[in-house]
């Protein structure tokens, strides 16, 4: 089946939609989902979207913090625009139906996290990405404009390279015309021909065994774009929330959020102690990749899996009013937070790296543009500070969206591309297979490509990530393509790049800490 739009969106969370609301105007808009239109990193968000509002914050403030928790590697002028579009943006979403907390005198209930020097976290309770995802999506669901066509798996973009072309200069000269999608109904390839295609399918922490995020992570978009030959940059940069919640058997992690370290919560070892201030002067609100690698060094030190955070000197009734969700959940465990600690680990969360995009959203490929956790805008350098993300997406979701409509009338559909030509044959057998090797791919992340890396174990990755690439890679050449082994080759590329770049990378910085070249030591800052 031809599916003909004027702009395809791969993706429905934050980045996706809010990029889909403001193209609609400017014409037909189909949105292609890979689950449901809900299930996205973005329903996950905890903590909540940081802007400035109130003094005595100031923009100066939150641009510093960001370039701190980076590490020397943002882009500044890129930090200070995003910083600066805030406040719109978050009118934006209210204008859109989102909801934020507010104090009993009419103001909003900033919160506060680490590596923020002032409280500037707008929240809807302990859930503030589920309330964002609500009201975008009615928005979305009600717009005329828009069809969401969900359970719809983008498998390629569509480039020259589909139409037997060689391009001269990969990447500058590649031209994008769509992309072909799995289309759950037939179990056939559709060909989605669009002006403009937009990429925003999320980050990748399912590479990983330990995550936060909802198995929808697996760095798709990105490696549509790696074999499209698009710029990518910066993967060596992932980002590990210091605090899941300790519960072996589930997955993805349920996230604590940091807001409730913000809130006073303190750190302790399975000694009771607040080892916090050993590693640094900020002690639980310290960046999240000092106080990720402060947690893994002490379950090394101990031996034990877990250490714990400490609420039960809080204020009760602020702790439950704050955090509903977290108190609900801990408590289905037997963990009451008025009076136990919570067990907690570090678990992967947050990829800064990506597509890398300019200050416009658009990608290395023509006619093709990305946002959100997908992409390399800048901002993040070598370490995301708190709630910088949802920030992100939305900023760079209006401006791309902006320039598309401005771009849109020019641009004809190319309607000579070929269909999918799928010469291969259902194994249906074959699923154990590919569940296999997604566990061992995550065991090879986990296990050499962690919070604390080397050059011997970056090597061992490489080496066991080649044999279940080759092994793969037959494996596609023969099957027909389904969602689990499209992310399995998608899963494979992404460890790729993220292992080729830390390799690359001949220092410690930010999120990528290597015992090749340990840090100087740290000056408390
Ligand atoms: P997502 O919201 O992840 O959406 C990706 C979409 O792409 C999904 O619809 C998915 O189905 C679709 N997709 C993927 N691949 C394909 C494919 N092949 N075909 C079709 N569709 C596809 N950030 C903050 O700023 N503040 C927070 O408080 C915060 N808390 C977080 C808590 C948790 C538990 C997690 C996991 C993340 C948190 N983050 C937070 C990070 C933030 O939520 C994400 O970075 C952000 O929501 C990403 O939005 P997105 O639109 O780029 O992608
Ligand atoms: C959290 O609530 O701790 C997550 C915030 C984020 O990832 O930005």
């Amino acid at each position: 089946m031809r599916i003909e739009t004027d702009f395809l969106v791969i993706g429905s969370g934050l980045a996706g939609m809010m990029y889909a609301l403001k193209v609609a105007p400017y014409g037909k808009v189909a949105v292609v989902t890979k689950t449901s239109i809900e299930e996205t990193n973005t329903r996950y968000a905890q903590g909540g979207i940081a802007s400035v509002t109130y003094s005595p914050d100031t923009y100066e403030k939150h641009v510093q913090d960001t370039l701190i928790a980076g590490d020397g590697l943002c882009n500044e002028q890129v930090v200070r625009s995003i910083i600066k579009e805030g406040p719109a943006i978050i009118q934006d979403l209210i204008d859109l139906g989102t909801n934020f907390d507010k104090t009993p005198e009419g103001e909003y209930d900033l919160a506060r996290e680490g590596g923020h020097s002032e409280h500037r976290i707008y929240h809807f309770q302990d859930r503030t990405g589920f309330e964002i995802q609500r009201a975008l999506t009615e928005q979305v669901l009600k717009n005329p404009n828009i069809t969401v066509y969900e359970h719809h798996f983008a498998v390629e973009v569509i480039t020259q390279h589909h139409l037997g072309y060689s391009v001269i200069n990969e990447g500058t000269d590649t031209e994008c015309y769509g992309a072909y999608v799995l289309n759950p109904n037939t179990n056939k390839v559709d060909t989605f021909l669009a002006k403009i295609t937009y990429i925003a399918t999320g980050g990748i922490g399912n590479i990983y065994h330990t995550t936060t995020n909802p198995v929808i992570a697996t760095g798709d978009g990105i490696a549509m774009v790696y074999r499209a030959k698009g710029l990518i940059d910066n993967m060596e940069f992932v980002q590990f929330h210091p605090t899941a919640l300790y519960n072996q058997n589930e997955r993805p992690s349920f996230l604590i959020t940091e807001a409730m370290r913000g809130f006073g919560a303190i750190l302790r070892n399975r000694k009771g102690e607040a080892f916090m201030a050993r590693y640094d002067e900020r002690r639980e609100l310290a960046p999240r990749d000092i106080v990720a690698r402060a947690i893994d060094t002490e379950l090394k030190v101990s031996g034990y899996e877990f250490v714990q955070l400490d609420c039960t000197h809080l204020d009760k009734d602020g702790l439950l009013s704050h955090f509903p969700n977290i108190y609900q959940k801990c408590l289905l465990l037997g963990i009451d937070i008025t009076k136990d600690y919570i067990p907690v680990v570090p678990a992967a969360h947050f990829l800064c790296g990506g597509i890398k995009v300019n200050a416009k959203g658009r990608t290395s490929i023509k006619y093709l543009y990305a946002g959100g956790e997908s992409v390399s805008t800048g901002l993040h350098g070598a370490n995301r500070l708190a709630s910088n993300s949802l920030l992100e997406a939305a900023v760079y979701g209006l401006r791309a969206a902006v320039a598309s409509s401005e771009k849109v009338a020019n641009v004809s559909l190319n309607t000579s591309v070929p269909d999918w030509s799928d010469d291969g044959t259902t194994h249906p057998e074959e699923l154990i297979l590919i569940t296999q090797e997604f566990k061992e791919l995550q065991q090879i992340m986990s296990n050499y490509v962690g919070i604390v890396r080397s050059d011997i174990r970056m090597n061992r990755a490489l080496a066991r990530l080649g044999i279940i690439y080759q092994e793969t890679k037959a494996l596609y050449d023969r099957s027909t393509v389904s969602p689990a082994l499209c992310e399995l080759r998608n899963a494979i590329n992404v460890s790729y790049m993220i292992i080729k770049m830390a390799k690359r990378r001949k220092e410690s910085r930010g999120l990528h800490y290597t015992l090749d070249y340990p840090q100087k030591l740290k000056i408390l800052r």
